[in-house]
């Protein structure tokens, strides 16, 4: 599969046809925050199956679906359910909906996801304001020859996370009393939990959460030029902090908060 800008055009093309209009917004809803969607005025909703050039979803608990419409005020594209690295998807082609998403018009990403807590001050069901990432998947979504008209050979990531979205988020969250952590994102590709060692090693290099997603989409944000907000759930301690770690507790922890998490998303969309 090619994922260069023409095959990008015949995705929004595709998309334009089903009448989806410009985006201000584009936002990328990660396990348990799906029902966001549901929230959306005048949707148009397109299946990923159905768009071409798009890779296919296969986490049970994530839609796949894109959902166009309108949003606290602000004109929206929503991934529900993303795609992820340890499916086997290239990071080029995992991080297709992103550059739809600015073809489209967006000036703007918001990504969550549900991410370990690595933070020894951390507490499952807290959430997380993203500051920052270590991207240590062991690849990169830029790899490959660059399409100029999309962003620079070397992009700068010194302000990955929007600095004025972050204040604004923080200022959201404690006018609504919601307790908002802020720190580093550390990607592994996954699919396994890391272990306690690796656990014990992010710590030091300076994580406070970890987790299998959302680097690639930030990354390619940034190489457009888009401003950030990222917010993780903390699900779980990470491996070697609490007895096990499962998928089932990541989704009963993502269901036991997703309501104030959809609150302070929505707030903030329509602080921004
Ligand atoms: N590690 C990686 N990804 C995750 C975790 C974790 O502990 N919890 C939720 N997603």
């Amino acid at each position: 599969m090619k994922m260069d800008r023409n095959a990008c055009r015949e995705s929004v093309s595709y998309l334009r046809k089903q009448g989806m209009g410009d985006v201000d917004f584009g936002l990328i809803l990660g396990s348990g925050l799906g029902e966001l969607a549901d929230l959306i005025d005048n949707p148009i909703v397109s299946d990923y199956a159905q768009i071409p050039h798009f890779p296919i979803s296969t986490v049970a608990g994530h839609a796949g679906k894109l959902i166009y419409g309108t949003l606290s005020n602000k004109k929206v594209l929503v991934m529900q359910g993303r795609f992820h690295y340890y499916e086997g998807n290239s990071m080029a082609a995992l991080t297709v909906p992103v550059r739809v998403m600015k073809e489209l018009g967006a000036h703007s990403l918001i990504v969550t996801n549900a991410a370990g807590g690595v933070n020894v001050k951390y507490h499952p069901g807290e959430l997380m304001l993203i500051q920052d990432h270590i991207n240590f998947m062991g690849n990169h979504p830029l790899i490959g020859k660059n399409e100029d008209a999309w962003g620079p050979r070397f992009p700068d990531m010194s302000h990955a996370y929007d600095e004025a979205y972050r204040t604004v988020a923080k200022q959201v969250a404690a006018s609504a009393q919601i307790e908002l952590q802020e720190g580093v994102y550390m990607a592994f590709s996954g699919p396994t939990y890391e272990t306690p060692a690796e656990i014990r090693m992010a710590r030091a290099m300076g994580a406070d959460a970890v987790g299998m997603s959302t680097v690639p989409e930030v990354i390619v944000a940034n190489h457009m030029g888009m401003r950030v907000l990222g917010i993780s759930c903390i699900t779980n301690l990470a491996a070697g902090m609490q007895a096990n770690l499962n998928h089932a507790e990541v989704v009963e922890t993502t269901n036991r908060v997703k309501h104030a998490f959809q609150d302070l998303v929505l707030a903030i969309l329509e602080a921004l």
